[in-house]
C-alpha cells in the first residue's frame, strides 16, 4: 500500500478541479492511498502558514503532488507560505526521497505557468525529493482534437492547464486526462519503489 498526498491551493476552483482529477488517477492503482489537501486561507495568518494537520498527513505519505494556480507568472502567494512553512522539514530532510510532482492551471494559453512547475521542481528538490515528470506525448501529434489530447500544451515538467478566467471556466477533457495521467504515473512509481 503506498500512499499518495495532493496538496493544492485554488483561489476560484480551477485548480481545485484538476488536482480531483489527479486524485482520480491514483485511485485508478490497485493498492494506492490519496490524501487529499487544501492549503487553507485561513490557516494564514501574519504571512505564516500553519496547519499541523496537514504537515502530520503529508509526513505519512510515500509521494507529495503540488498544485498551485499561476498567479504572476509563479505558485500563488497562499502556496508560498506553504511552501515556506516546510522550512523546519527541509532543515531535518523530513521529505527525503519522497517523490515529487506537480500541476498548475492559468489564465492564457501560456501565462509563464513554466515558472510555476520550476518553482515546484525547486522545493522538491530542496526537501531532496524524487521529481517525477509527466511522460505523457502530446496528444496532438497523435491526431487527437485540442479539447481532449493528453498533454495538449506540450509540457513534461508536470500539468498544465490553460482555464478561461470565468465562473463557467473549467480545464478541456483531455486536461482532466492529463491530470488522472499523472496521478496515475505517481502511483505506479510510488507502487514499484515500496
Ligand atoms: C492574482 C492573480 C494572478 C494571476 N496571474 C496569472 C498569470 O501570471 N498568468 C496567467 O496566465 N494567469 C494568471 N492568473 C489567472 C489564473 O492563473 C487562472 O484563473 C487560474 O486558473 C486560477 O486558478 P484557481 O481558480 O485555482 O485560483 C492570475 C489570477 C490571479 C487571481
Amino acid at each position: 500500500m503506498s500512499k499518495i498526498a495532493i496538496i493544492h491551493h485554488s483561489g476560484s476552483g480551477k485548480t481545485k478541479m484538476l488536482a480531483e482529477a489527479v486524485a482520480e488517477g491514483v485511485r485508478g492503482v490497485v493498492g494506492a492511498e490519496v490524501i487529499e489537501l487544501a492549503i487553507d486561507s485561513k490557516k494564514i495568518v501574519d504571512g505564516r502558514y500553519k496547519d499541523e494537520a496537514v504537515f502530520a498527513a503529508l509526513a505519512t505519505a510515500d509521494a507529495i503532488i503540488f498544485g498551485s494556480p499561476t498567479y504572476m507568472g509563479m505558485v500563488s502567494g497562499q502556496f508560498k507560505t506553504f511552501a515556506d512553512a516546510t522550512a523546519g522539514i527541509w532543515f531535518g530532510q523530513g521529505w527525503k526521497n519522497k517523490l515529487a510532482a506537480g500541476f498548475t492551471t492559468s489564465g492564457s494559453p501560456s501565462g509563464d505557468k513554466q515558472g510555476t512547475l520550476q518553482y515546484l521542481v525547486t522545493l522538491a528538490s530542496q526537501h531532496g525529493m524524487i521529481w517525477v515528470s509527466l511522460g505523457e506525448m502530446n496528444g496532438i501529434y497523435a491526431g487527437h482534437p485540442e479539447a481532449t489530447a493528453i498533454n495538449r500544451l506540450g509540457s513534461f515538467t508536470g500539468v498544465m492547464s490553460q482555464v478561461a478566467p470565468t465562473p463557467e471556466g473549467r480545464p478541456t477533457e483531455g486536461d482532466f486526462a492529463t491530470g488522472r495521467a499523472l496521478g496515475r504515473r505517481v502511483a505506479e512509481l510510488a507502487a514499484k519503489l515500496s
